[in-house]
């Protein structure tokens, strides 16, 4: 091994038993500085522009500007820079100024605020809409309210972290059931039924990080079968799948029908924010019992204003899903073609398998080096031995950028030996 090789294998690797609450981080601290040192620490590296396709990056290495392909944004559509966002943010920061002052059930709710639910609501078929100031936040908020005593979530084993989260903070418990199985789902549903009053299924629409999609007819199917309330988060979905881009319910033709939809602001819209939709009565219910929602400052006007363009965007212009859709084909066959395993993703999160830790951050280096931006994903967000490159593909990326990731990938498959 050479001298800048990083020795550390993981970050999380579980500390000695303590009687001090800091020893924890005296045990961590030295590791993380090994993996800075030696170059090999990819995550928070700083933007010094827009997110956007290409981006200026500071260099940890020598603190200077270059440009980067971004292959790490959720930024799919390219949305938070479009002139009619950009405008409408402009716009709505110089009438309501900069932050809200409030919680939303207080003095924080704009008229801006109630015509972004109401969109939210018109986009999704439903009811009515809540937004709260993040997208873990409406996971969180929404299943803490939702759960009560004796209720439990069964949860896919690879739900985002919020959706657990979320139940942690309720009176229900928790079970899961193995990722898209839905022998096992049914199985786990029978049993909870025999010790479980409520029960509510939880999925993320696309799954954040194997950018494969939960199938939700399926799985209304069960939840109707044994009386079960179905949580979907959009969170991936929307802007990606669909016929105009509403996400999962839509790809399986349940428009307005999933009990709780959630999704963020944050990832295709680009902004800030996350939210509920359903039934009047249930989105009521949830605004005046989330205590993530009720104890939090809501959203800026200018990001709400902002996002009524997005919405507006997502729904009306099929070019730009269009670009993204091609986008992810090319990419997707390309790395098959190299004869990388993506997990099943057929979507904009492309995973490329790289089980070996060590040997992942060297390839993310590399990548680095050559200019192209990407993260690696470890345990805890994976399972051990399911470490990966989390490439994110963008309507906005040219094929001559995809063609550049492709070659590089070509490239250090032979460098580093990857299968
Ligand atoms: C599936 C999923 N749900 C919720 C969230 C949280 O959203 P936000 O970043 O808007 O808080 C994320 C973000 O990582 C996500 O991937």
């Amino acid at each position: 091994m050479s001298d800048n090789e990083a020795t550390t294998e993981s970050l999380y690797e579980p500390p000695p038993e303590s009687n001090d609450i800091t020893e924890k981080a005296r045990f961590f601290y030295p590791k993380l500085l090994d993996i800075q040192q030696k170059g090999h620490y990819t995550y928070r590296r700083t933007l010094a522009s827009a997110s956007r396709h290409r981006v200026t990056t500071v260099d940890p290495a020598n603190g200077e500007k270059r440009e980067m392909l971004m292959f790490a944004s959720n930024n799919y559509l390219g949305l938070s820079t479009h002139p009619r966002v950009v405008e409408a943010a402009k716009k709505a920061v110089v009438d309501y100024g900069y932050g809200t002052g409030s919680v939303a059930l207080l003095s924080g709710t704009s008229d801006v605020h109630r015509r972004l639910e109401q969109k939210i609501a018109e986009f999704y078929r439903c009811e009515s809409a809540v937004v709260f100031p993040t997208g873990y936040q409406a996971n969180v908020g929404t299943i803490q309210a939702m759960l009560g005593a004796g209720d439990v979530a069964i949860s896919d084993m690879y739900a985002h972290a919020s959706l657990i989260d979320g139940v942690k903070l309720s009176e229900g418990s928790l079970k899961y059931f193995q990722h898209n199985d839905m022998a096992h789902l049914e199985q786990t549903i029978k049993r909870a039924s025999r010790f479980f009053k409520g029960k509510l299924i939880t999925v993320d629409g696309v799954f954040s990080m194997d950018g494969d999609i939960a199938p939700l007819a399926d799985i209304q199917k069960l939840a109707k079968a044994y009386g079960a309330s179905v949580l979907v988060d959009e969170a991936h979905a929307i802007g990606m799948i669909g016929a105009t881009g509403r996400g999962s319910a839509e790809h399986f033709g349940l428009d307005g029908q999933v009990d709780l939809t959630i999704g963020t602001l944050s990832k295709a819209p680009s902004g800030i924010g996350g939210y509920l939709t359903g039934k009047a009565e249930i989105v009521e219910y949830v605004r005046h019992f989330a205590r993530s929602y009720i104890f939090s400052t809501s959203i800026p006007v200018s990001v709400a204003a902002g996002l009524i363009e997005v919405f507006d965007i997502i729904e009306h212009d099929a070019d730009l899903r269009n670009r993204l859709r091609s986008n992810v084909d090319y990419l997707l066959a390309g790395f098959h073609k190299l004869g990388f395993h993506t997990f099943g993703s057929s979507t904009a999160i492309i995973p490329v398998l790289i089980a070996d830790d060590i040997k992942l951050r060297k390839v993310c280096k590399a990548l680095h080096e050559r200019g192209i931006f990407a993260t690696p994903v470890t345990f805890p967000a994976v399972a051990k031995g399911r470490s990966r490159i989390r490439f994110s593909v963008m309507a906005t990326h040219t094929r001559e950028e995809l063609d550049t990731l492709l070659n590089a990938m070509s490239e250090l498959k032979q460098t580093f030996d990857l299968t």
